[in-house]
C-alpha cells in the first residue's frame, strides 16, 4: 500500500519531423490514497497511458513530481519504484510457460525458488488458474484470451507491488468475459489493499470499480470524485456526457419570466418539431435570473424524467422517435427542435407507440444549468 502524490505532472511530446510538439498531459495535480482503487477515464488520446507510463517509469516527464510515500521517484528506474503495470496486450513470453511468466521477475530479482513457487501458486489458486485445470505448464498459446489475462495479472501480483497500474487490461475480452474480471480485480483489491490506479475509456468500469474517478479530456484534468459525485454533480458538460448511458441530456435554449413563474424554451432548429418548452415554479431562486441575459444550458439525467399525464410545472409534451427495450427497462429518444434526447423508463415500451406524441413530467429539482460559454457547472443556480 503506498500514497501517491502526483504535482505539477506534465508531458509534452516534442515535435519530430513533420509531427508538430504536442501537450499530451497538462500540469495535473493529484492525491491517490493508501489502498485507493483510482480509476482514469477519458476519451481515446486524452493522456490516460501517458500519464500512466510517467508514473510506472516508462516515460520522461517534462514537468512536475511524483512522490510515492514522500519520496520522489523521478529519475528512479521503474524496476525501484516498487510499481507493477499489466497492459492491454498482456505482454506474456510465448515460448515460456504460464508458472515461467509469472515467475520471470521475481526470478531476475533473486528471490529464493521456494517462495518464487509458493508466490506463484498463491497467485494462481487466486485466479483461478490451478482448477478446474491447471494451467502452470501451458504456453500462451494455449490459454483463452481471458486466461491470458489472468496470467498478466498473476505476474503482477507475484510481485507484491506496492501500487498497481492497469492500462485498458479487459479490452481484449467478450463482454461477458469482461464483467468477470471486473468482479477478479474488484475481489483482488479488497483482498490485498494494494493502491491501484486503473485506466480504461469505459465509464462503466470506471463507475462500477472505482473508489474514484478522474475524468480527463485533451489532457486535462476535468473532475475527481466518487462515482456518485461525477454522476450526479459533473463539473461542465463533457463530464455530464461522458458519464451515463444514454448520456447526460443537454439541452441549450432561454429562460424568461412567464407568469409567477419562469418557462425555459430550447432554441429553435429542425423544422415541423416543437422545441422543448419547460415551466418552472414560482418559487425559484433568485439565482435563475442572471441566467435571462444569457442562453441557458439544462442539464438532466434520462432517469430524471418521467412517462406521466401530468399538467402544470415540470410537464411537457414531446415526440417519441425511437424506442429501445432492453428486458426490464426501456430508453425512449425524444426530439424536440434540436436533437434527439434520452429517456430512461423502469418498464417495457409498446414499440407500437413510436412517432406519437407523449406526455412526460421533469421534476424541476433534478436540473443542473451549465455556462453557456465555459461548460462549466453553474453550482450555485438551481430551479428550487
Ligand atoms: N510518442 C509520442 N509522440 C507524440 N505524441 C504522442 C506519443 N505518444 C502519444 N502521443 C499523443 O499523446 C496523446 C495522449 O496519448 P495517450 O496514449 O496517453 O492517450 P490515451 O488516453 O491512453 O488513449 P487511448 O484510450 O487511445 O489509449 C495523444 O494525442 C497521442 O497521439
Ligand atoms: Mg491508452
Amino acid at each position: 500500500m503506498a500514497r501517491l502524490i502526483l504535482d505539477g505532472l506534465s508531458k509534452t511530446y516534442p515535435p519530430s519531423g513533420k509531427t508538430p510538439g504536442k501537450v499530451a498531459v497538462h500540469p495535473a495535480r493529484l492525491e491517490i490514497q493508501a489502498g485507493e482503487f483510482l480509476v482514469l477515464v477519458g476519451p481515446s488520446g486524452c493522456g490516460k497511458t501517458t500519464l500512466l507510463r510517467m508514473i510506472a517509469g516508462l516515460e520522461e516527464v517534462s514537468s512536475g513530481s511524483i512522490q510515492i510515500d514522500g519520496r520522489e521517484v523521478r529519475g528512479v528506474e521503474p524496476h525501484e519504484r516498487d510499481i507493477a503495470m499489466v497492459f492491454q496486450n498482456y505482454a506474456l513470453y510465448p515460448h515460456m510457460s504460464v508458472f515461467e511468466n509469472m515467475s520471470f521477475g521475481l526470478k531476475l530479482r533473486g528471490v529464493p525458488k521456494e517462495e518464487v513457487r509458493s508466490r506463484v501458486e498463491s497467485a494462481a489458486q487466486t485466479l483461478g488458474l490451478l482448477q478446474p485445470d491447471n494451467l502452470l505448464e501451458r504456453k500462451p498459446k494455449q490459454l483463452s484470451g481471458g486466461q491470458r489475462q489472468r496470467v498478466a495479472l498473476g505476474r503482477a501480483m507475484v510481485r507484491q507491488p506496492k501500487i498497481f497500474l492497469f492500462d485498458e487490461p479487459l479490452s481484449n475480452l467478450d463482454a461477458k468475459m469482461r464483467v468477470e474480471m471486473r468482479a477478479e480485480i474488484c475481489r483482488l483489491h479488497r483482498k490485498i489493499g494494494a493502491t491501484m490506479i486503473y485506466v480504461t475509456h469505459d465509464q462503466v468500469e470506471a463507475m462500477t470499480m472505482a473508489d474514484r474517478i478522474v475524468v480527463m479530456n485533451q489532457g486535462q484534468i476535468q473532475q475527481v470524485g466518487t462515482p456518485q459525485e461525477i454522476y450526479q454533480k459533473p463539473a461542465n458538460v463533457f463530464v455530464g456526457q461522458f458519464i451515463g448511458t444514454p448520456p447526460m441530456n443537454i439541452l441549450r435554449g432561454s429562460i424568461q419570466q412567464k407568469g409567477r413563474g419562469w418557462e425555459f424554451q430550447e432554441t429553435t432548429g429542425a423544422e415541423g418539431m416543437s422545441p422543448f418548452r419547460l415551466n418552472f415554479p414560482a418559487g425559484l431562486q433568485k439565482s435563475l435570473e442572471s441566467l435571462l441575459v444569457q442562453e441557458a444550458v439544462l442539464g438532466f439525467r434520462p432517469e430524471a424524467v418521467h412517462l406521466e399525464e401530468c399538467a402544470g410545472d415540470g410537464c411537457f409534451d414531446a415526440f417519441v422517435d425511437l424506442a429501445e427495450n432492453s428486458g426490464a427497462e426501456s430508453t425512449l429518444y425524444l426530439r424536440t427542435s434540436q436533437q434527439r434526447w434520452g429517456v430512461r423508463i423502469p418498464r417495457i415500451w409498446d414499440k407500437s407507440r413510436e412517432g406519437q406524441t407523449c406526455r412526460f413530467y421533469l421534476n424541476p429539482s433534478d436540473l443542473l444549468f451549465f455556462d453557456s460559454k465555459t461548460g462549466k457547472l453553474l453550482e450555485k443556480i438551481q430551479a428550487r
